[in-house]
């Protein structure tokens, strides 16, 4: 059974598991895996290593604005996994640290960083068959997608992966600040002015405060089985 030649949006809060959930169907029906995300944590560092972020969160718009056309970034896939560049460096660790998540909100307000990410995510999309997460890809980037979904978890359970996650890749996080972070970017992502996290209004919403992996692919099955009229549902590789 062949899941149509769709887009699929992935909105939703801060360590929801978008990211996990959206790879595993990507590799589940051989789909392009974009983290719209990681775009803005790469723009993120590019203005933390350029000077262009004070001390105190201060964000030097004006020479951003100037180089940001000019900035290569861009996604690889290497050992079938998709991976940020800006040029030839390979950025996928350095754009997950505490440091570029806690200058990251603001930076994805600002409304030229959103087109220029938008316009990126266009030119990489071209042809379909793309699963991409974000927060307003449903709503703003590609209102047209065939398939949305809009994921949610409760906030303990979202701050508490997203320590273990830091643990497991050598960080020493405090609870209380992985917390702190994950509810201030619940907040600016869903009161910034331009294109807020919101759910479309024919997204379909996931709570996977307590779904395991494997029910989270059951979900999506039954969901495209259902939207699709698929006779049967496609099978399953785990
Ligand atoms: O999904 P993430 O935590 O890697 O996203 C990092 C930040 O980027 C998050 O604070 C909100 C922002 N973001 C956004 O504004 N729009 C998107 N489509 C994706 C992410």
């Amino acid at each position: 059974m062949q899941v149509p030649d769709i887009i699929i949006a992935v909105d939703g809060f801060s360590s929801t598991g978008k990211s996990t959930f959206a790879k595993m169907v990507a590799k589940e029906f051989s789909f392009l895996y974009l983290d719209s995300g990681a775009m803005y944590r790469g723009v993120t560092l590019y203005a933390m290593e350029n000077g262009m972020i004070a001390p105190d969160g201060a964000i030097g718009e004006e020479a951003l604005k100037a180089v940001i056309g000019t900035l290569d970034l861009h996604f690889r896939r290497d050992d079938g996994q998709t991976s940020l560049y800006l040029g030839d460096r390979c950025i996928e660790g350095e754009i997950r640290t505490l440091a570029v998540s806690s200058h990251v909100s603001p930076v994805s307000a600002i409304p030229f960083v959103r087109n220029y990410v938008d316009g990126k995510l266009h030119a990489f999309s071209q042809g379909g068959r793309v699963i991409m997460d974000g927060r307003d890809i449903g709503t703003t980037v590609f209102p047209g997608a065939e398939l949305k979904v809009f994921m949610t978890a409760d906030t303990a359970v979202r701050a508490q992966r997203r320590y273990d996650e830091m643990v497991s890749k050598g960080e020493t996080p405090v609870y209380e600040e992985v917390l702190k972070n994950l509810e201030e970017r619940d907040y600016i992502d869903s009161h910034r002015e331009t294109s807020p996290l919101a759910r479309a209004a024919d997204a379909f919403v996931m709570d996977n405060t307590h779904m395991t992996m494997h029910e989270e692919l059951v979900w999506v099955l039954g969901v495209i089985q259902g939207k699709f009229g698929l006779l049967e549902a496609p099978s399953l590789s785990c």
